[in-house]
């Protein structure tokens, strides 16, 4: 069981969010791997059962690499059937997870809840809710596979 955490930070937040949330994940024993949307792989997007996408918001959206990213690299994963999960760092209107998760959604991945939005650089109890939205992904993917076997 594999999952993938894919970020877009441009000063650090949306990363310490993305990091938090590998902690979670590995806390459950699945292997994870959290890496930037500039490095990660379309294999490594293949291989994974979940796919965590990340972005911060500017100018009520996520930057263009980002949906580029999404409506090229993503798509073109199988994503279909997958465990999805969006979050972000945003500083007043918080549009890019809310975006993420749609586009999710329209590609027939299931999205985890909450989509997690914290506000400027994550404090520590932000971090806490981070590593509980990784603890709920690995949950969800260990149930998915119980399910199939
Ligand atoms: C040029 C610029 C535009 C921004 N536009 C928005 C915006 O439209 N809505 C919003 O909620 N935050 C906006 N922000 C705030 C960032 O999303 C926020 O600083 C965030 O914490 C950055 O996270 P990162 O370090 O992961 O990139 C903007 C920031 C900058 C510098």
């Amino acid at each position: 069981m594999k999952a993938i955490v894919v970020y877009l930070s441009t000063s650090g937040n949306t990363k310490d969010m993305a990091e938090a949330i590998g902690k979670g994940i590995e806390s459950k024993n699945v292997d994870v791997k959290v890496i930037s949307f500039y490095d990660v792989k379309p294999e490594e997007l293949n291989e994974a059962e979940a796919i965590a996408v990340g972005s911060s918001t500017f100018y009520y959206k996520m930057l263009l690499p980002m949906e580029k990213f999404m409506n090229e690299t993503l798509i073109s994963a199988n994503p279909q059937g997958k465990i999805g999960a969006a979050f972000g760092s945003y500083g007043w209107s918080g549009e890019a997870p809310i975006l993420i998760a749609e586009k999710m959604r329209e590609m027939g991945m299931s999205v985890v809840d909450p989509v997690l939005r914290i506000l400027h650089k994550p404090t520590d109890k932000d971090l806490q809710e981070c590593k509980r939205l990784g603890i709920d992904i690995a949950e969800k993917l260990k149930h998915k596979s119980k399910k199939v076997e």
